[in-house]
């Protein structure tokens, strides 16, 4: 029998899968010390062979790494022989290089962690670049939600859609969501100052008047990236406007700041519980694992 060892931060993501899996959970217990340091308990005192463990690494990023590294160690010694570590939402992954001398490539160093944690296989979901998964000496899968987005539209009944991506870098996953929707799809280019985090995002002339236009992002984070979009598109007369992302991080009142700036709603998926996480992943992960099965 496999396994599902469900850490604190995926709890919901993790019990679906176990559900469409047909497989037990296993509910990680945790609790932070007063002094700040992270506590991980398996309420079993045995674990099979084959293990599936599910934490992801979204704000606290240290708090929910430490998790997961404490997770891996503790299946190892309960009797985990292979371990399928499933990190729905990878922190660091936007540091993948030296951008400045002396820099810490924090991806790699994580990457080198959970394989040595005891992970013998990663998957996660939409890493900000494919070639980061170079960094894990162990196989490795890069699944998308994109088709989880756009079923979420087709269910909601969206009409006369247009998909936009804020940057040529979510263009692939926009036409993901735009296939689904059987509409229009198209990229803004986007300039960002490495060193002010500030974001320009060069005018574009598009037909959306009267449309409903989903802006498709990997991840949200500040909402300026979003915030530009909107902007430009409400200029031109869009109806409604949604945002819609895999990685809901939602710092600050940045849903606020999208809503001020046009969004109707901002949208996630569960890979980041929140509350905007009102699209699941659990199908796509579902039928990924059980090929690995
Ligand atoms: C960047 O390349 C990513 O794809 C996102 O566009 C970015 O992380 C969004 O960040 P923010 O919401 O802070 O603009």
């Amino acid at each position: 029998m496999v396994e599902v060892l469900v850490g604190p931060a995926s709890k919901e993501l993790g019990i679906k899968v176990a559900q469409e899996l047909n497989l037990q959970p296993i509910i990680v217990e945790s609790k932070v010390f007063p002094d700040g340091e992270s506590y991980i308990r398996v309420p079993e005192e045995k674990i099979d062979k084959e293990l599936i463990l599910i934490q992801s690494t979204h704000p606290p990023q240290n708090k929910h790494l430490i998790e997961l590294f404490l997770m891996l160690d503790v299946a190892k010694d309960l009797g985990a022989e292979k371990i399928i570590a499933i990190v729905p939402y990878l922190a660091y992954a936007r540091q993948d290089k030296r951008f400045r001398p002396g820099e810490a490539i924090s991806v790699k160093a994580l990457a080198k962690l959970i394989k040595e944690a005891g992970a013998d296989k990663f998957v996660t979901f939409n890493i900000h670049k494919e070639e980061i998964l170079r960094f894990f000496n162990i196989a490795s899968i890069n699944l998308s939600g994109g088709s989880a987005i756009g079923e979420y539209f087709i269910q909601k009944g969206v009409s006369n859609p247009y998909v936009v991506a804020p940057d040529k870098g979510a263009y692939n996953l926009a036409l993901e969501v735009s296939k689904v929707l059987n509409c229009e799809c198209t990229y803004f280019e986007k300039e960002r100052d490495r060193v002010t985090g500030a974001v320009k995002t060069e005018f574009k002339k598009l037909n959306v008047k009267n449309k409903t236009v989903i802006i498709v992002d990997d991840i949200i984070s500040t909402g300026l990236t979003i915030i530009n979009v909107a902007k430009i598109l409400k200029a031109q007369g869009t109806e409604k406007i949604y945002a819609a992302c895999i990685h809901p991080i939602l710092i600050g009142d940045a849903q606020n700041k999208m809503r001020v700036a046009g969004v109707d709603e901002v949208l996630g998926t569960d890979c980041i519980p929140s509350e905007v996480s009102k699209i699941t992943v659990s199908k796509i992960l579902a039928e990924a694992l059980r090929k690995e099965l």
